[in-house]
C-alpha cells in the first residue's frame, strides 16, 4: 500500500498524462489525486471531458480543515469516478479550482497527506500529481508521506537543463525528512537523444521506467481523444501498467528491507535487574 508522487521540472513532459494512464492500469484499488500547486483542471477538461465534480476536491477539503473537520474520513466522498466499469476502484480528487486557494492550502498538506496515509492502510493506493516541482520545492509533508518520489523528463537536452536545476531540489528535500523514500526518474520519450542509462549516470538517480512517445494515444489521456480500438492493450498503455507493477513491487521489497533490518537492530542495551 503505497502513496506516490510524480512531478517534474518544467516544460509539461506528461505528468498528468502518465499518472492518469498509471492510475487506470493500477492493479490495486486506486485513487490518483490531482496536487498541482499550478491549477489546470487539466483531467476534468480533459479525460473527464468537462465532468462536474460537484464542488469536490482540494478546495472542499480546504473549507472543511477551516471548520476543524478531520479530512480523513470525507476523502473518499470528496472522489470522483474515473471509470465506470472494473472491479477494481479507480477514483480521481480534483485538484485546486481557483489559483488564489492554492496559498491557504499551506497549513493543510499535513492533513491531506495523513488522510492519503490512512487510505493506504485500508488498501487503496494514492498516486499524487504534485505538477511542477517549484521554485520552493514540494509541499514536505506530501513527501513526508510518499514512498516513492517518480521524477518525470523527457530526454532533450533543454529537457535535462531543466531536470538538472530542480531535481537537486527533490533530493534535498527528501534528505532532510526522517525515514527513506526512493526517488527515481521516468524518461517519457526515451532515447531523444539521450538514453536512460546515460542520464541515470549523469544525475547519480535510477531510471525507474520509460514511457514511449505516442501522440494520438497520449491525447486520449490528456485530452479526452476517442479511445482507438484495443486501447487499454495499446503498448503505450502497456507500458504504463509495467511501470506502475515495477514501481510497487520497487516500494513493496524496500518496505520489507527495511521491516528485516528493523528485526535484525538491537534494542537499546538494558541493565541487569540485579544491578
Ligand atoms: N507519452 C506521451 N507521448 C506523446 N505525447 C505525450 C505523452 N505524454 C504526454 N504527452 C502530451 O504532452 C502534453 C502535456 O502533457 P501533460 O499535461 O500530461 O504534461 P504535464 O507534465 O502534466 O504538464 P504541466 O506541467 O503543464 O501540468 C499533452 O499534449 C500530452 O498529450
Ligand atoms: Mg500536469
Amino acid at each position: 500500500m503505497s502513496t506516490i508522487v510524480c512531478v517534474s521540472a518544467s516544460g509539461s513532459p506528461g505528468v498528468t498524462t502518465t499518472a492518469l494512464g498509471m492510475a487506470l492500469t493500477w492493479s490495486r484499488d486506486v485513487l490518483l489525486a490531482d496536487c498541482d500547486r499550478d491549477p489546470s483542471q487539466a483531467i476534468q477538461a480533459g479525460y473527464l471531458r468537462g465532468m462536474d465534480n460537484g464542488g469536490r476536491g482540494l478546495a472542499a477539503l480546504a473549507r472543511l480543515h477551516r471548520e476543524n473537520r478531520a479530512l480523513a474520513p470525507d476523502l473518499w466522498r470528496h472522489t470522483v469516478p474515473l471509470v465506470q466499469y472494473g472491479d477494481l476502484q479507480r477514483r480521481f480528487l480534483p485538484g485546486f479550482s481557483q489559483p488564489a486557494t492554492v496559498r491557504l492550502f499551506d497549513t493543510v498538506w499535513a492533513e491531506l497527506a495523513d488522510a492519503f496515509t490512512a487510505l493506504d492502510e485500508q488498501g487503496v493506493d494514492v498516486i499524487v500529481d504534485a505538477g511542477r516541482v517549484g521554485r520552493d520545492g514540494l509541499p514536505l509533508p506530501l513527501m513526508a508521506q510518499a514512498d516513492a518520489v517518480c521524477f518525470l523528463t523527457r530526454t532533450s537536452l533543454r529537457a535535462l537543463a531543466a531536470t538538472r536545476l530542480y531535481l537537486p531540489l527533490v533530493a534535498e528535500q527528501l534528505e532532510r525528512l526522517p525515514g527513506s523514500r526512493a526517488l527515481g526518474l521516468v524518461l517519457v520519450d526515451p532515447n531523444q537523444p539521450y538514453a536512460g542509462g546515460e542520464i541515470a549516470a549523469q544525475f547519480g538517480t535510477p531510471c525507474w521506467a520509460e514511457v514511449e512517445r505516442n501522440e494520438k494515444l497520449a491525447a486520449v489521456l490528456s485530452d479526452g481523444a476517442p479511445e482507438p480500438k484495443r486501447f487499454t492493450e495499446s503498448s503505450l498503455m502497456n507500458q504504463l501498467r509495467a511501470a506502475g507493477l515495477r514501481l510497487r513491487e520497487r516500494i513493496t521489497n524496500a518496505a520489507e528491507l527495511e521491516r528485516a533490518i528493523t528485526a535484525r537492530t538491537p534494542g537499546p542495551a538494558r541493565i541487569p535487574e540485579h544491578v
